[in-house]
């Protein structure tokens, strides 16, 4: 089911590739945990980690699965690096690429089509790792699995991705991967920060969270990202939280079943209360550990293993 010398976003990717992806994850774990078992799948293969944008759960996730397959692992981070000299992405790359072959390169870029740049400079695989707010299909792949190993299905869910939506890759590729399975997806936020053109997406559209929530089998929430805005489009932290934040009040209103998602990193007391966090509905840190049996089987499978 999977050919892709790279993985670019969701948007792209059918039913089938999706699945693929799903299913090698799972045999990366055993009654909800990782195996925790090394494998020599990419023994002798090199994964270079490129972060332009700071991240804690996407490096350190691929830098794990990386290991657990037996890779090499290269890290450059731009902190510190000739980028603030002015190098250019694709200069960087050529660079690195010429100490040294290359099989993967996951790169984290604040530019949209970055990922695609360093694809066509090097002969490697390249997994998109975020690209501003363009997509972050590994994060998407993550909570896709998520959802599965909790829901069971996908047709006629209904998931609720709330907050953020304008700046969110995670939105864009959640949304491309949970309607091409079926799900029904509603996006959820401030008018400021819902995009126009959401509604090509096959998605809804609410801007009342408190008229949604009862009828949700899973809630999103997402990241207030002031550093992707060029102007203030919120009136204050504490007025978004009263009008979209997941509180114990909101929370005791969803469903039984109900689920609460959110791709980190958090801003509690904002978009989420620390007691929903930190509580029996939320699969926060699940997420987390798909994270690396996500990565392990796309580092595998980009390189045809
Ligand atoms: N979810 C996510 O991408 O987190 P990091 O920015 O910490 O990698």
């Amino acid at each position: 089911m999977w050919t892709r010398k790279h993985l670019l976003g969701l948007e792209a990717l059918s039913r089938e590739e999706i699945v693929a992806v799903l299913d090698r994850a799972s045999t990366f774990k055993k009654d909800g945990r990782l195996t925790g078992e090394t494998l020599d799948t990419l023994a002798g293969k090199t994964v270079l980690l490129l972060f332009f944008e700071p991240s804690t759960r996407t490096s350190m996730s691929f830098e794990i699965a990386a290991k657990n397959l037996a890779a090499n692992v290269l890290r450059f981070t731009s902190v510190n690096s000739s980028t603030a000299k002015g190098e250019t992405l694709v200069d960087t790359v050529r660079n690195i690429a010429a100490m040294g072959p290359i099989d993967v390169a996951v790169v984290r870029h604040d530019t949209p089509g970055a990922p695609q740049r360093v694809a066509r400079s090097l002969d490697a695989s390249v997994i998109n790792a975020g690209d501003g707010a363009h997509e972050h299909p590994t994060q998407g792949l993550l909570d896709i699995l998520t959802i599965r190993e909790t829901k069971g299905a996908f047709d006629g869910l209904n998931v609720a991705i709330v907050g953020d939506i304008a700046h969110s890759r995670v939105a864009r590729s959640n949304l491309f991967g949970l309607t091409t399975l079926g799900a029904k997806v509603t996006v959820c936020g401030p008018a400021t920060l819902v995009p126009d053109d959401v509604t090509q997406l096959a998605v809804e559209v609410a801007y009342d969270f408190d008229e949604i929530i009862p009828k949700m089998d899973v809630i999103m929430m997402l990241r207030i990202q002031h550093e992707r805005m060029s102007e203030p489009l919120l009136p204050s932290n504490r007025e978004y939280a009263k009008l979209f934040g997941l509180n114990r009040e909101r929370e005791n209103r969803m469903k039984d079943d109900a689920i609460v998602m959110h791709p980190g990193p958090i801003n509690r007391g904002v978009e989420l209360d620390a007691d929903v966090a930190d509580g029996e509905r939320s699969v926060i840190l699940q997420q987390v550990t798909n994270g690396v049996a996500v990565r392990m089987a796309l580092l595998a499978m980009v390189l045809g293993k």
